[in-house]
């Protein structure tokens, strides 16, 4: 069988990487969370000292971007893949709040985007591969095979990453993560290289009210459909 090449873009927290990793255990596909690379940029800038009072300061990073190597390492423990930045494990440390309030303000930067999209394009080069993000069906793999949008409802969101924060331990609150998803959603949107905008050929996924198991048959039944296999 062909091995596809599936995009899966939408808002955050509204469980692409989800859908993803249980389409990629399914299907034996690679799963790459774009959205991780971009959270590893922004932790080597505050690792750095790269932001000063809540201020990025843009030539610093761009002049250091060659020093960052980011790569996916799995982790049989895990059942997943942790992120490794210059060598050390920094899956963790991605996932905290002041990554979370800087790094929709590094993925506005050209050079940041365009090190990571031609990275990402390497990975997906032989297909089998599903990755999610924002700009995934518009500019890593414009030729997907299935494009997907997913959305879900703001509040919905919000209280699905507060549980899955609380998880990992990592203490927050549901108004300071309702602000942050607001925020990222409006610059992710409406910034002027590769906004989210939902591809012309990408099927749209509300899953607001949708388990788990129902999104993944939804997406499985769409690749039967459309391809006559599995
Ligand atoms: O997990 P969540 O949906 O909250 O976000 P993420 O996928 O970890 O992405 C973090 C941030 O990286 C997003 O808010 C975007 O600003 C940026 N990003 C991007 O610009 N392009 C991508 N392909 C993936 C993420």
């Amino acid at each position: 069988m062909k091995k596809l090449t599936i995009a899966i873009d939408g808002f955050s927290s509204c469980g692409k990487s989800t859908l993803a990793k249980d389409l990629a255990k399914e299907l034996n596909y690679i799963f790459v969370d774009s959205g991780a690379m971009y959270r590893g940029i922004a932790f080597f800038a505050l690792q750095n000292k790269l932001i000063i009072d809540g201020v990025i300061h843009t030539d610093l990073l761009i002049n250091r971007l060659d020093e960052i190597n980011l790569e996916f390492v799995y982790n049989k423990e895990k059942f997943e893949s942790d992120l490794l930045l210059n060598g050390v494990n920094i899956s963790t440390e991605i996932r905290k709040p002041d990554v979370a309030a800087i790094v929709s303000k590094i993925a506005v930067l050209k050079e940041v985007r365009s090190k990571l999209v031609s990275t990402q394009q390497k990975l997906g080069e032989f297909g089998g591969i599903i990755m999610d993000g924002r700009d995934i069906g518009t500019v890593v793999f414009p030729k997907a095979d299935i494009k997907l949008f997913v959305t879900a409802d703001p509040k919905i969101r919000a209280e699905r990453r507060f549980k899955e924060l609380l998880l990992k331990d990592l203490n927050t609150s549901l108004v300071d993560i309702t602000a942050n998803l607001e925020e990222r959603d409006l610059i992710d949107t409406t910034r002027k290289i590769s906004p989210l905008v939902k591809a012309e050929d990408a099927i749209e996924l509300d899953n607001s009210n949708l388990t788990r198991e129902s999104q993944l048959q939804f997406v499985l039944d769409l690749i039967k459909e459309r391809f006559n296999t599995l």
